[in-house]
């Protein structure tokens, strides 16, 4: 199973990713998550990308897509693994597709989760997110039993710098100028599956669940 999971910013991709992983047996490779993980523990890499995704910036392709192929490189990801966040332009997909040339092989689906502005704008200003471990909450949508504590492992919850109002914005605009485009990249490929994720998070993972097994079948 080789997967990418996109959609705007605050769609869900995280959400929807840690189950698929855990249900599929799938290698995690989420370039956000990578470039958080490398600010935390103070590597260059980590600091310089820090100072675009902070402004809701893309980081430059060329760092993004040799930081992808050396996790797509390692020997746990030679049969399965999930993408999510990448690529994030026409660049990135084309060398996602070298890439997967090299290796022999190629995407089993491209789930593309749909959501509304409004929806995003109230994902992202209510997602707290768990300083040790990385888990997601929600204000409103997935409270934490314990007010800003991480359930999991009762870790801090925080609020993500990208995700106050200036930042959105700006994402949102990349999104659209930048990563929407590919969507069409993949389209003629019969490998895009388009989900609603205006829907409660069992019911959208119920949707792609459904979608892979009509793919495989
Ligand atoms: P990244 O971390 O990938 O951020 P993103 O794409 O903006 O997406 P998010 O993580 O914000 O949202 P999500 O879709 O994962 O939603 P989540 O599940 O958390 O990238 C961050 C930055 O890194 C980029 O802006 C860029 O600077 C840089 N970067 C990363 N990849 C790059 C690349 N390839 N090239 C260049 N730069 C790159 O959910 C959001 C909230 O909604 C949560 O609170 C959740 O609990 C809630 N929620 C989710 N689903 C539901 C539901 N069904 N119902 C109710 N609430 C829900
Ligand atoms: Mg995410």
């Amino acid at each position: 199973m080789k997967l990418l999971v996109m959609g705007p910013p605050g769609a869900g991709k995280g959400s929807q990713s840690k189950r698929l992983v855990e249900d599929y047996n799938l290698t995690n490779i989420s370039t956000g998550e990578m470039f958080r993980e490398a600010y935390k523990r103070g590597e260059k890499l980590g600091i310089e990308a820090m100072e675009y995704i902070e402004k809701g910036n893309l980081v430059a392709d060329d760092i993004t897509n040799e930081i992808v192929r050396k996790r797509l490189m390692k020997k746990a990801a030679e049969s399965s693994f999930l993408l999510d966040g990448y690529p994030r332009t026409v660049n990135q997909a084309k060398a996602l597709d070298d890439m997967l040339e090299e290796m022999g092989t190629r995407l089993t689906a491209v789930i593309n989760i749909v959501v509304d502005k409004e929806v995003i704008l109230e994902r992202m200003v209510g997602r707290r997110v768990c300083k040790s471990c990385n888990a997601t909450y929600h204000t409103k949508f997935r409270p934490p039993d314990k007010e800003d504590l991480c359930d999991e492992c009762g870790g801090e919850l925080y609020q993500r710098e990208d995700d106050k109002p200036a930042s959105v914005r700006n994402r949102l605009n990349i999104y659209e100028s930048k990563t929407k485009p590919i969507i069409d990249y993949y389209k003629g490929r019969g490998v895009l599956v388009n989900i609603n994720g205006m829907q409660s998070f069992e019911a959208v993972y119920a949707n792609i669940r459904r979608s892979l097994r009509e793919i495989i079948r």
